[in-house]
């Protein structure tokens, strides 16, 4: 029973489908940077599920406490203990990642920080490295859903910066930054699981 730690019922919902992308994206990798990990949920039924890669979560300060408990009492061993990155400002891990994962923060993060967060990833990761990206996006600036354009809505209204991404320009930003788009997987309710490979620089 861990009601007491922070709870996303959307990631009990998405962590099967996408595990199953998972297992053949990150088959043969080692080392496995979040980014974002939120409650942390995922970063447990992953690590659990997918014994040969180290899966190292992180996140903001502010999530660190919750995320932090929940890695501590799954006591997995190779489920590091969360480390505070954002990724827009904090300095970077010396570590270098053969396999990234984020989940649900390109529309979080305003648009100059998901510019940032690209940028990075030539400092985070290996030649040949994966990237899976999960989350809902935009087809040349369409909604794929009336539930996706009322969570923009919903976003928006938080906050104007955030916002649902459109995949062009996000394959755009990851090619400046050397990865292209291998496949862009269909998942449940509505959302898209987009695995890109570091290919250049
Ligand atoms: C909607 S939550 C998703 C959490 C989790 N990945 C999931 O799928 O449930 C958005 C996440 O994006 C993270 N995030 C937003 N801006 C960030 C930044 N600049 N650097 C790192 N993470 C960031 C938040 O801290 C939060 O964990």
């Amino acid at each position: 029973m861990q009601s007491d730690l922070p709870f996303s019922q959307a990631c009990e919902n998405n962590k099967a489908p996408i595990l199953a992308v998972l297992q053949q994206a990150f088959a043969s990798h080692k080392n496995v940077l979040e980014v974002g990990s939120g409650t942390g949920q995922h970063a447990v039924h992953f690590a659990a599920a997918l014994p040969h890669l180290r899966w190292q979560a992180s996140d903001q300060a502010m999530y660190l406490p919750g995320l932090t408990e929940r890695l501590r009492r799954a006591a997995l061993p190779n489920l590091p203990l969360p480390l505070q990155l954002d990724i827009s400002a904090d300095a970077l891990p010396q570590q270098q990642f053969d396999a990234l994962f984020s989940a649900n923060t390109l529309h979080i993060m305003p648009w100059p920080v998901v510019e940032q967060f690209f940028k990075r990833l030539t400092y985070l990761t290996t030649p040949q490295a994966t990237l899976c990206i999960y989350g809902p996006f935009n087809y040349n600036g369409r909604f794929t859903s009336d539930s996706n354009r009322a969570f923009d809505a919903s976003l928006k209204s938080r906050d104007p910066a955030m916002g649902i991404r459109d995949i062009a320009e996000v394959t755009a930003l990851a090619g400046a930054a050397g990865f292209s788009l291998q496949q862009d997987h269909s998942m449940p309710a509505n959302n898209r699981l987009l695995q890109f490979r570091r290919t250049a620089n």
